[in-house]
């Protein structure tokens, strides 16, 4: 057992509290009230390296490990939630997928330009009629005799679905297949064929524009599939493995900042001429805080170090997402009732941790979904 961090993994999370500290969090308030897109900020970390720290250096990455990757997106989400949703889709689920499934031209057209931060990527598996139940899509592509396909279809909830510029598309090719039926494609979305519907009005990471996107004979070329046709569902698993590696540290780090900030308030807020945080009531609650926090960081710390080992890491990565997820809403709400009024005010971000926090237990599979891969994981049954 090793619990320490390498020098390049420390440097990589000190320069992500950096950019946190200095221009995300400050700017948290704007954007959660706005919901206004931080494309300025996105630039930056695209600059440092932090939008695709798994990417090798020849594609334009900092060529880091998946624990690495933990410890930037735990402070970049603790500087704001939103901002950690936009770097997570470009990290894991769009970049990730092409590093492993895509061929030497697509690694550089695509990755590139997404791990520099010059573009923004998405990843659209859901439809307005499918989001647990996947394989259930209706989104078609067609294949025809000169190897192209025509894409027809709903995506709904797709995060920077109204900024990005390339994505990750699934899609039915044999309806009659189920999930051996679905294939991935790169979509350009500058290309005809493809709309945008109107940006989600959202209760947390409002930020993270999120919109319904459409395809209208859009057409797919044969060096657009990604992997072979038919693998589409199994690339789209593998992802989502690692893309709850980055939701899982994403919920570390806003149950950690609604962890700090509390610990702060209760050695300074009085009540019966004594610090609140005197009181065995809200000492029980630091301690079990503390504790969730604690046990989020390091299965989720698990995962990523199976993951950088080329071990298995599914059950992992799922028990990661489900704890952290639980933990981050539990610290929040405790985090509102120990700053009571002032948890309830927008004067203070505890709220705002309190609506981000939520959205880690819906997104990259539900809670329940969880549940369902990990008893499958240990029962083996179905
Ligand atoms: N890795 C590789 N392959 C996998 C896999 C994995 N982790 N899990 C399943 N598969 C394979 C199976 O082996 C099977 O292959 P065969 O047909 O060759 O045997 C195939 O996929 C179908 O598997 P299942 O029968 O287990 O599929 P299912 O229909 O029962 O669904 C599920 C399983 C776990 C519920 C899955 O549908 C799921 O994860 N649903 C949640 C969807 C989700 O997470 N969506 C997230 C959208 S992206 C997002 O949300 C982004 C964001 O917020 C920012
Ligand atoms: P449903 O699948 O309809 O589930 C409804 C309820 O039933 C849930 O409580 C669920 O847990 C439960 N349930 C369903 N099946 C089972 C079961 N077998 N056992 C027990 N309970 C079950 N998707 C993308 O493809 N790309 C994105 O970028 C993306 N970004 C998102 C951003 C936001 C802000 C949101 C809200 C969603 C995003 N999603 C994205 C979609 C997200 O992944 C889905 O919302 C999620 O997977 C759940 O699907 P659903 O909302 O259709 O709920």
């Amino acid at each position: 057992m090793e619990f320490g961090f390498s020098e390049e993994q420390l440097m990589i999370q000190d320069v992500a509290r950096r950019i946190a500290q200095e221009k995300i969090a400050p700017s948290a308030e704007h954007h959660d009230r706005t919901g206004e897109f931080p494309l300025e900020n996105i630039r930056v970390l695209g600059e440092n390296g932090l939008m695709g720290i798994e990417v090798p250096e020849a594609y334009g990455g900092a060529g880091m490990d998946p624990v690495a990757y933990v410890l930037a997106m735990v402070e970049i989400a603790a500087g704001d939630a939103a901002h950690s949703t936009i770097m997570s889709v470009n990290n894991s689920l769009f970049c990730n997928g092409i590093l492993t499934h895509g061929s030497e031209e697509q690694k550089q057209t695509y990755v590139r330009a997404i791990a520099e931060g010059a573009e923004i990527g998405a990843f659209a598996l859901t439809e307005p009629q499918s989001g647990s139940d996947a394989t259930a899509m209706r989104c078609r592509a067609v294949r025809q005799d000169d190897g192209s396909y025509v894409i027809n279809g709903k995506k709904s909830w797709i995060t920077s679905g109204p900024v990005a510029k390339y994505i990750v598309l699934f899609a039915m090719t044999d309806p009659d297949k189920g999930a051996r039926g679905i294939t991935a494609f790169l979509v350009d979305a500058t290309r005809e064929g493809f709309g945008r519907g109107k940006t989600e009005p959202k209760l947390g990471i409002r930020a993270s524009a999120t919109c319904e996107i459409e395809f209208n004979d859009y057409v797919a070329r044969p060096e657009d599939v990604l992997g072979q046709e038919g693998e589409g569902f199994k690339i789209a698993m593998g992802v989502l493995d690692a893309g709850r590696i980055g939701i899982a540290s994403q919920a570390v780090g806003i149950g950690r900042a609604a962890y700090e900030a509390t610990l702060s308030y209760v050695k300074e807020r009085k009540a019966f001429g004594q610090p609140i945080g005197t009181f065995q009531m809200t000492q029980a609650k630091i301690a079990d805080m503390k504790c969730k926090l604690d046990a989020s960081l390091l299965l989720t710390l698990r995962a990523a170090w199976l993951k950088g080992q080329g071990k298995k890491f599914s059950a992992e990565a799922a028990i990661a997402k489900l704890t952290a997820s639980e933990a981050a809403m539990w610290i929040a709400h405790q985090a509102v009732q120990i700053h009571a009024g002032m948890g309830y005010s927008k004067e203070m971000p505890i709220e705002r941790y309190f609506r981000d926090a939520k959205i880690t237990e819906i997104y990259e599979g539900t809670s329940e979904i969880q549940r369902l891969v990990i008893a499958r994981s240990e029962t083996g049954l179905r």
